[in-house]
């Protein structure tokens, strides 16, 4: 028998949550951002279940994947291209790269594609961390205009703290200036900021996070919560008690033993761990559901296990249904407890996770 361990996909749930995104979007297209293996839903999987106007992934490996899958949408590569041999591999696949550098730039004009693509300019409006500045942003736009291989030019940019206090009116207004006069669609606006700012839309949407059910807000503000934004989780993970240990004040619990009972209790074994992807640095405390019942964990995560409190839930044994995350409690607020975000915690969903797929 295998271990109880499973994750739960809800292929409803990302069609519900894309039509969120559309409501949000308004006239704009959406690129359903499916990188790094859909954070941990399966790529094919999520592009089949998101009806969305295109696919963003971040490499070659993954654009193939979809292509040999008979995935017709347009294919976003949010990184663009890494060497010359992969220009071939643009038009045989029909990928839009990002171009994002002097380099990339440079590798188009040495080995032009034998036949025209869709290119994404991307600007640095002050994340610093890929674009080009403002010194260098409008040559390499009329770069990418005038190469007889560039067919319809974007033009794009990333907010750095949509989510947060900072917000994206400085960021917008910077590329509004630094793109000025540059003709051609624009694309701007991830999952933070089209909840937020209506007026990043722009013509094409990039929505990741909102996507797989989680706020790229976290759970903090009820109202900025995935469920008071309307979004369903599309992957939960469950497992089951398989040890129940009846302790003492004094005893303690797990590796290093970190957690001390202070008065009599009752603990479940989980059958999940560190190297299913539960995050190891969770602390005691952290939120988990026990035959449904909101509980805490106790103790250290281990590799394969972690222990979970179950003093007041007296029909809890061995075999018990346990949510790590998903439906009925949220990965981000899982994630705050264990001080990281809901992306990290569904990017590292492990192989070793059987899926089960359902409506
Ligand atoms: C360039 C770009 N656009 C959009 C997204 C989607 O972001 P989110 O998952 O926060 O919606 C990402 C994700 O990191 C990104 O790198």
């Amino acid at each position: 028998m295998p271990r109880p361990i499973r994750a739960t996909l809800r292929a409803g749930a990302f069609a519900y949550n894309l039509a969120v995104a559309r409501r949000c979007a308004g006239a704009a297209s959406i690129w359903a951002v499916i990188k790094a293996n859909a954070y941990g839903h399966g790529l094919l999987r999520a592009a089949r279940a998101l009806a969305a106007d295109g696919l963003a992934v971040l490499d070659f490996e993954e654009a193939v994947c979809l292509r040999q899958a008979d995935e017709r949408r347009p294919i976003l590569l949010l990184e663009g291209f890494f060497e010359t041999r992969d220009l071939p591999l643009l038009v045989e696949h029909t990928l839009t790269p990002v171009v994002h550098n002097a380099e990339q730039l440079e590798m188009l004009k040495r080995v032009p594609p034998a036949a025209p693509i869709d290119a994404y300019l991307k600007v640095n409006s002050g994340m610093n961390r890929l674009g080009f500045s403002v010194d260098d942003v409008r040559l390499a736009y009329r770069t990418l205009r005038e190469h007889p291989m560039v067919r319809r030019l974007t033009v794009m940019t990333h907010f750095a703290d949509a989510d947060g206090p900072g917000g994206v009116a400085a960021q917008l207004e910077w590329f509004e200036r630094m793109t000025d006069g540059l003709e051609g669609p624009r694309s701007l606006a991830n999952s933070a900021a089209l909840l937020r700012y209506p007026q990043t839309r722009a013509d094409w949407v990039r929505p990741g996070i909102m996507l797989y059910g989680c706020s790229p807000f976290g759970c903090a503000d009820p109202a900025h919560s995935a469920e008071g934004l309307g979004l369903v989780p599309a992957m939960t993970l469950q497992s089951e008690l398989i040890g129940v240990q009846h302790l003492q004040p004094g005893e303690r619990v797990g590796y290093g033993f970190s957690f001390e009972v202070t008065e009599e209790m009752t603990i479940g074994v989980v059958a999940c761990g560190y190297a299913d992807g539960y995050p190891r640095h969770a602390p005691s405390g952290t939120p988990v559901l026990v035959a449904g019942q909101r509980t805490r964990t106790v103790g250290r995560v281990s590799m394969d296990m972690l222990c979970v409190d179950i003093s007041d839930i007296p029909e809890a044994y061995i075999g018990t249904p346990v949510t790590l995350w998903g439906e009925g409690l949220s990965a981000d607020e899982v994630a705050a407890a264990a001080g990281t975000l809901s992306y990290e915690l569904l990017c590292a969903l492990a192989p070793r996770v059987p899926v089960v797929e359902v409506e």
